[in-house]
Protein backbone atom coordinates (compact mmCIF):
# COMPACT_ATOMS: atom_id res chain seq x y z
CA UNK A 1 0.00 0.00 0.00
CA UNK A 2 1.37 3.41 -1.32
CA UNK A 3 2.53 5.56 1.97
CA UNK A 4 3.18 9.16 1.56
CA UNK A 5 6.16 10.56 1.53
CA UNK A 6 5.75 13.43 4.57
CA UNK A 7 9.78 14.49 4.48
CA UNK A 8 9.54 18.05 4.74
CA UNK A 9 12.70 20.38 4.31
CA UNK A 10 13.75 23.62 5.37
CA UNK A 11 16.93 25.04 4.07
CA UNK A 12 19.58 22.18 5.26
CA UNK A 13 17.26 20.99 7.97
CA UNK A 14 14.84 17.53 7.27
CA UNK A 15 11.80 16.51 9.11
CA UNK A 16 10.56 13.45 8.61
CA UNK A 17 7.02 14.99 8.72
CA UNK A 18 5.53 18.53 9.20
CA UNK A 19 4.02 18.44 12.46
CA UNK A 20 5.16 19.92 15.41
CA UNK A 21 4.14 21.89 18.66
CA UNK A 22 3.56 25.41 19.01
CA UNK A 23 5.71 26.60 21.98
CA UNK A 24 4.28 26.78 25.33
CA UNK A 25 1.91 24.06 24.85
CA UNK A 26 3.57 20.82 25.00
CA UNK A 27 5.18 20.85 28.66
CA UNK A 28 8.51 21.76 29.06
CA UNK A 29 10.26 18.02 28.47
CA UNK A 30 8.39 15.04 29.01
CA UNK A 31 5.42 15.92 30.26
CA UNK A 32 3.51 14.47 27.17
CA UNK A 33 5.88 11.40 26.80
CA UNK A 34 3.37 9.51 28.29
CA UNK A 35 0.77 10.34 25.33
CA UNK A 36 2.86 10.43 22.07
CA UNK A 37 5.91 9.05 21.31
CA UNK A 38 7.79 12.54 20.17
CA UNK A 39 9.49 10.95 17.71
CA UNK A 40 6.42 10.53 15.48
CA UNK A 41 6.57 13.94 15.56
CA UNK A 42 8.12 15.75 12.73
CA UNK A 43 9.98 18.73 15.18
CA UNK A 44 9.74 19.70 18.73
CA UNK A 45 9.45 23.51 19.50
CA UNK A 46 10.23 24.36 23.27
CA UNK A 47 8.63 26.44 25.34
CA UNK A 48 10.54 30.43 25.18
CA UNK A 49 13.75 30.22 26.99
CA UNK A 50 15.03 33.21 28.64
CA UNK A 51 18.29 33.67 30.25
CA UNK A 52 17.29 33.95 33.93
CA UNK A 53 14.07 32.02 35.35
CA UNK A 54 11.20 34.04 35.44
CA UNK A 55 7.90 33.41 37.92
CA UNK A 56 5.53 34.65 34.98
CA UNK A 57 2.24 36.58 35.68
CA UNK A 58 0.09 36.24 38.58
CA UNK A 59 -2.88 33.53 38.45
CA UNK A 60 -5.81 33.70 37.07
CA UNK A 61 -3.32 33.05 33.98
CA UNK A 62 -5.75 31.44 31.58
CA UNK A 63 -9.44 31.53 31.00
CA UNK A 64 -11.10 29.63 28.19
CA UNK A 65 -13.25 31.49 25.34
CA UNK A 66 -15.51 30.66 22.64
CA UNK A 67 -13.34 28.66 20.41
CA UNK A 68 -10.06 29.30 22.09
CA UNK A 69 -8.71 30.38 25.24
CA UNK A 70 -6.51 33.40 26.93
CA UNK A 71 -3.34 33.31 28.72
CA UNK A 72 -0.77 35.28 30.31
CA UNK A 73 1.53 33.05 32.03
CA UNK A 74 4.61 35.80 30.91
CA UNK A 75 6.95 33.34 29.82
CA UNK A 76 7.23 31.08 32.84
CA UNK A 77 10.47 28.94 32.81
CA UNK A 78 13.62 27.95 34.83
CA UNK A 79 15.95 30.08 32.70
CA UNK A 80 18.98 29.30 30.24
CA UNK A 81 20.78 27.34 32.90
CA UNK A 82 18.09 24.86 33.90
CA UNK A 83 17.72 24.11 29.99
CA UNK A 84 21.20 23.27 29.38
CA UNK A 85 21.60 21.43 32.90
CA UNK A 86 18.17 19.39 32.64
CA UNK A 87 16.39 19.48 29.03
CA UNK A 88 19.05 19.40 26.91
CA UNK A 89 20.04 16.06 28.52
CA UNK A 90 16.70 14.62 28.05
CA UNK A 91 15.89 16.43 24.27
CA UNK A 92 19.39 14.62 22.87
CA UNK A 93 18.42 11.15 23.45
CA UNK A 94 15.61 11.49 20.82
CA UNK A 95 16.22 12.01 17.54
CA UNK A 96 13.44 14.76 16.20
CA UNK A 97 14.75 17.94 15.40
CA UNK A 98 14.93 20.50 18.34
CA UNK A 99 13.94 23.72 17.81
CA UNK A 100 14.36 25.96 20.81
CA UNK A 101 12.12 29.16 21.18
CA UNK A 102 13.89 32.26 22.89
CA UNK A 103 13.44 35.78 24.40
CA UNK A 104 15.33 38.24 25.88
CA UNK A 105 14.53 41.49 27.61
CA UNK A 106 18.01 43.02 25.69
CA UNK A 107 19.80 42.37 22.89
CA UNK A 108 22.56 40.91 25.26
CA UNK A 109 20.18 38.87 26.34
CA UNK A 110 19.50 36.87 23.26
CA UNK A 111 23.07 37.23 22.52
CA UNK A 112 23.74 35.00 25.87
CA UNK A 113 21.46 32.66 25.03
CA UNK A 114 22.52 32.73 21.11
CA UNK A 115 26.16 31.75 22.18
CA UNK A 116 24.88 28.96 24.63
CA UNK A 117 22.67 26.90 22.31
CA UNK A 118 24.90 27.66 19.85
CA UNK A 119 27.47 25.30 21.49
CA UNK A 120 24.43 22.52 22.07
CA UNK A 121 24.19 22.13 17.91
CA UNK A 122 23.80 18.08 18.54
CA UNK A 123 20.67 18.98 19.98
CA UNK A 124 19.69 22.02 18.99
CA UNK A 125 18.65 22.28 15.52
CA UNK A 126 17.04 26.09 15.24
CA UNK A 127 16.06 29.12 17.18
CA UNK A 128 12.71 30.27 17.20
CA UNK A 129 13.09 34.19 18.22
CA UNK A 130 9.89 35.35 20.34
CA UNK A 131 9.55 38.61 19.19
CA UNK A 132 6.02 39.16 20.09
CA UNK A 133 5.12 37.85 23.16
CA UNK A 134 1.81 40.13 24.21
CA UNK A 135 2.02 39.13 28.16
CA UNK A 136 5.55 40.31 28.70
CA UNK A 137 5.52 44.25 29.40
CA UNK A 138 8.54 45.71 31.85
CA UNK A 139 11.64 45.87 29.24
CA UNK A 140 10.23 42.44 27.67
CA UNK A 141 7.90 41.96 24.90
CA UNK A 142 6.84 45.24 24.99
CA UNK A 143 9.83 46.97 23.92
CA UNK A 144 10.56 44.20 20.97
CA UNK A 145 7.34 45.98 19.47
CA UNK A 146 9.34 48.80 18.36
CA UNK A 147 11.01 47.47 14.85
CA UNK A 148 14.54 48.91 15.27
CA UNK A 149 15.11 46.69 18.56
CA UNK A 150 13.34 43.92 16.57
CA UNK A 151 16.08 43.84 13.38
CA UNK A 152 18.86 44.37 16.28
CA UNK A 153 18.39 41.14 17.88
CA UNK A 154 18.47 39.56 14.83
CA UNK A 155 21.26 40.72 13.62
CA UNK A 156 23.30 39.72 16.47
CA UNK A 157 21.39 36.78 16.70
CA UNK A 158 22.58 36.15 13.34
CA UNK A 159 26.06 36.95 13.99
CA UNK A 160 26.40 34.43 16.92
CA UNK A 161 25.16 31.04 15.16
CA UNK A 162 24.47 29.92 11.90
CA UNK A 163 21.68 27.80 12.93
CA UNK A 164 18.39 28.20 10.96
CA UNK A 165 16.42 31.34 12.48
CA UNK A 166 12.61 32.14 12.33
CA UNK A 167 11.21 35.15 13.45
CA UNK A 168 8.14 34.37 15.47
CA UNK A 169 5.89 36.97 14.62
CA UNK A 170 2.06 38.74 15.48
CA UNK A 171 -0.23 41.03 13.72
CA UNK A 172 0.06 43.12 17.53
CA UNK A 173 3.17 44.23 15.73
CA UNK A 174 1.95 45.89 12.75
CA UNK A 175 1.64 45.09 9.31
CA UNK A 176 3.30 41.53 9.38
CA UNK A 177 4.36 41.76 5.57
CA UNK A 178 6.30 44.83 6.01
CA UNK A 179 7.88 43.13 9.36
CA UNK A 180 8.23 39.91 6.99
CA UNK A 181 10.34 42.10 4.44
CA UNK A 182 12.47 43.44 6.95
CA UNK A 183 13.44 40.21 9.08
CA UNK A 184 14.38 38.22 6.65
CA UNK A 185 16.76 41.44 5.36
CA UNK A 186 17.72 41.07 8.67
CA UNK A 187 19.06 37.25 8.00
CA UNK A 188 16.29 35.21 9.40
CA UNK A 189 16.10 32.06 7.71
CA UNK A 190 12.24 31.93 8.29
CA UNK A 191 8.85 32.68 9.72
CA UNK A 192 6.76 31.48 12.26
CA UNK A 193 3.24 32.24 11.93
CA UNK A 194 1.14 33.55 14.16
CA UNK A 195 1.70 34.13 18.01
CA UNK A 196 -1.18 35.43 19.65
CA UNK A 197 -3.96 37.94 19.66
CA UNK A 198 -4.04 40.11 22.34
CA UNK A 199 -7.52 40.02 23.94
CA UNK A 200 -9.73 40.23 27.32
CA UNK A 201 -12.52 38.45 29.36
CA UNK A 202 -14.67 39.86 32.03
CA UNK A 203 -15.95 37.75 34.99
CA UNK A 204 -19.54 38.99 35.42
CA UNK A 205 -19.90 38.18 38.65
CA UNK A 206 -17.35 39.49 40.03
CA UNK A 207 -17.34 42.16 37.67
CA UNK A 208 -13.23 42.00 37.09
CA UNK A 209 -11.39 41.06 34.31
CA UNK A 210 -10.95 37.01 33.72
CA UNK A 211 -7.25 37.40 34.10
CA UNK A 212 -4.56 38.74 36.85
CA UNK A 213 -2.96 40.59 33.81
CA UNK A 214 -6.11 41.97 32.72
CA UNK A 215 -5.05 40.97 28.88
CA UNK A 216 -3.82 37.83 27.48
CA UNK A 217 -3.12 36.10 23.98
CA UNK A 218 -6.04 34.30 22.57
CA UNK A 219 -5.60 31.19 20.72
CA UNK A 220 -7.08 28.31 19.20
CA UNK A 221 -9.52 27.50 16.72
CA UNK A 222 -10.90 31.28 16.86
CA UNK A 223 -7.63 32.54 15.29
CA UNK A 224 -7.01 30.33 12.91
CA UNK A 225 -8.82 32.17 10.20
CA UNK A 226 -6.25 34.93 10.67
CA UNK A 227 -3.31 32.76 10.80
CA UNK A 228 -4.47 30.82 7.28
CA UNK A 229 -4.87 34.74 5.84
CA UNK A 230 -1.07 35.45 7.32
CA UNK A 231 0.50 32.21 6.06
CA UNK A 232 -1.32 32.78 2.42
CA UNK A 233 -0.09 36.24 2.32
CA UNK A 234 3.42 35.83 3.23
CA UNK A 235 4.04 32.59 1.31
CA UNK A 236 2.53 34.48 -2.11
CA UNK A 237 4.43 37.42 -1.47
CA UNK A 238 7.80 36.24 -0.38
CA UNK A 239 9.86 33.03 -0.71
CA UNK A 240 10.67 31.89 2.60
CA UNK A 241 9.84 29.02 4.88
CA UNK A 242 6.55 29.15 7.66
CA UNK A 243 5.95 27.65 11.01
CA UNK A 244 2.33 27.96 10.81
CA UNK A 245 0.86 28.21 14.46
CA UNK A 246 -2.79 29.39 15.33
CA UNK A 247 -5.51 26.80 15.79
CA UNK A 248 -4.78 23.56 14.33
CA UNK A 249 -6.73 21.18 15.61
CA UNK A 250 -7.74 18.67 13.39
CA UNK A 251 -6.10 17.10 10.14
CA UNK A 252 -8.55 19.65 8.22
CA UNK A 253 -6.86 22.77 9.74
CA UNK A 254 -3.37 21.18 8.84
CA UNK A 255 -3.92 20.75 5.31
CA UNK A 256 -5.22 24.40 5.13
CA UNK A 257 -2.17 25.71 6.15
CA UNK A 258 -0.32 23.56 4.01
CA UNK A 259 -2.12 24.37 1.05
CA UNK A 260 -1.62 28.34 2.49
CA UNK A 261 2.02 27.18 1.80
CA UNK A 262 3.04 26.00 5.02
CA UNK A 263 6.22 24.58 5.55
CA UNK A 264 5.61 23.21 10.02
CA UNK A 265 2.65 23.08 10.92
CA UNK A 266 2.83 23.21 14.99
CA UNK A 267 -0.55 22.42 17.09
CA UNK A 268 -0.68 24.44 20.25
CA UNK A 269 -3.96 25.14 22.22
CA UNK A 270 -5.17 21.47 20.56
CA UNK A 271 -2.62 19.93 22.69
CA UNK A 272 -4.55 21.03 25.88
CA UNK A 273 -7.87 19.63 25.00
CA UNK A 274 -6.48 16.09 23.76
CA UNK A 275 -2.48 15.56 24.25
CA UNK A 276 -2.51 12.88 21.06
CA UNK A 277 -3.61 15.85 18.82
CA UNK A 278 -0.66 15.62 16.69
CA UNK A 279 -0.58 12.18 16.43
CA UNK A 280 -4.47 12.17 15.26
CA UNK A 281 -3.38 14.96 12.59
CA UNK A 282 -0.48 13.09 11.10
CA UNK A 283 -2.84 10.45 10.98
CA UNK A 284 -5.37 12.38 9.34
CA UNK A 285 -2.57 13.96 6.76
CA UNK A 286 -1.68 10.46 5.71
CA UNK A 287 -4.92 9.46 5.23
CA UNK A 288 -6.21 12.47 3.12
CA UNK A 289 -2.94 11.86 1.32
CA UNK A 290 -3.78 7.93 0.21
CA UNK A 291 -7.54 9.27 -0.74
CA UNK A 292 -6.49 11.71 -3.19
CA UNK A 293 -3.20 9.56 -4.56
CA UNK A 294 -0.82 12.11 -3.08
CA UNK A 295 2.67 10.97 -2.80
CA UNK A 296 4.48 13.82 -1.46
CA UNK A 297 3.33 16.65 -0.02
CA UNK A 298 5.14 19.05 -1.77
CA UNK A 299 2.21 18.55 -4.30
CA UNK A 300 -0.29 20.35 -2.34
CA UNK A 301 1.81 22.67 -0.73
CA UNK A 302 1.29 26.31 -0.94
CA UNK A 303 -1.14 24.79 -4.12
CA UNK A 304 -3.60 27.84 -2.85
CA UNK A 305 -1.51 30.29 -3.66
CA UNK A 306 -1.37 29.16 -7.39
CA UNK A 307 -5.39 29.95 -7.27
CA UNK A 308 -5.87 32.17 -10.54
CA UNK A 309 -8.88 34.21 -8.99
CA UNK A 310 -6.59 35.40 -5.82
C1 LIG B 1 -0.65 28.53 27.27
C2 LIG B 1 0.15 29.05 26.12
C3 LIG B 1 1.50 29.35 26.31
C4 LIG B 1 2.25 29.84 25.26
N1 LIG B 1 3.58 30.10 25.47
C5 LIG B 1 4.33 30.56 24.44
C6 LIG B 1 5.72 30.78 24.62
O1 LIG B 1 6.29 30.54 25.70
N2 LIG B 1 6.42 31.26 23.56
C7 LIG B 1 5.86 31.51 22.33
O2 LIG B 1 6.56 31.92 21.39
N3 LIG B 1 4.53 31.27 22.12
C8 LIG B 1 3.77 30.81 23.13
N4 LIG B 1 2.44 30.56 22.93
C9 LIG B 1 1.86 30.78 21.59
C10 LIG B 1 1.77 29.46 20.80
O3 LIG B 1 3.06 28.92 20.57
C11 LIG B 1 1.06 29.65 19.44
O4 LIG B 1 1.84 30.47 18.59
C12 LIG B 1 -0.32 30.28 19.58
O5 LIG B 1 -0.98 29.79 20.73
C13 LIG B 1 -1.19 30.00 18.36
O6 LIG B 1 -1.38 28.62 18.16
P1 LIG B 1 -2.67 27.82 18.73
O7 LIG B 1 -3.88 28.64 18.35
O8 LIG B 1 -2.64 26.50 18.05
O9 LIG B 1 -2.51 27.71 20.20
C14 LIG B 1 1.66 30.05 23.97
C15 LIG B 1 0.31 29.75 23.79
C16 LIG B 1 -0.45 29.25 24.84
C17 LIG B 1 -1.89 28.92 24.59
Amino acid sequence: MMKTDLTTKIGKLEFRNPVTVASGTFGTKDEYSCFLDYEKLGAIITKTITVKPRAGNSMPRICETAGGMLNAIGLQNKGLDDFLENKIPFFSKIKTPLIVNIAGETTQDFKTLTQALDRQKKVVRALELNLSCPNVEAGGAGHMKKRERILEVIKVVRDHTDLALFAKLSPELGDVLEIARDVIKAGVSGLSLINTLKGMAIDIERRRPQLANVTGGLSGPAIKPVALRYVYEIKKELDVPVIASGGITTYRDALEFLMAGADLLAVGTANFINPQATIHILQGIQDYCKKHGIKQLDEIRGISCLAKNN
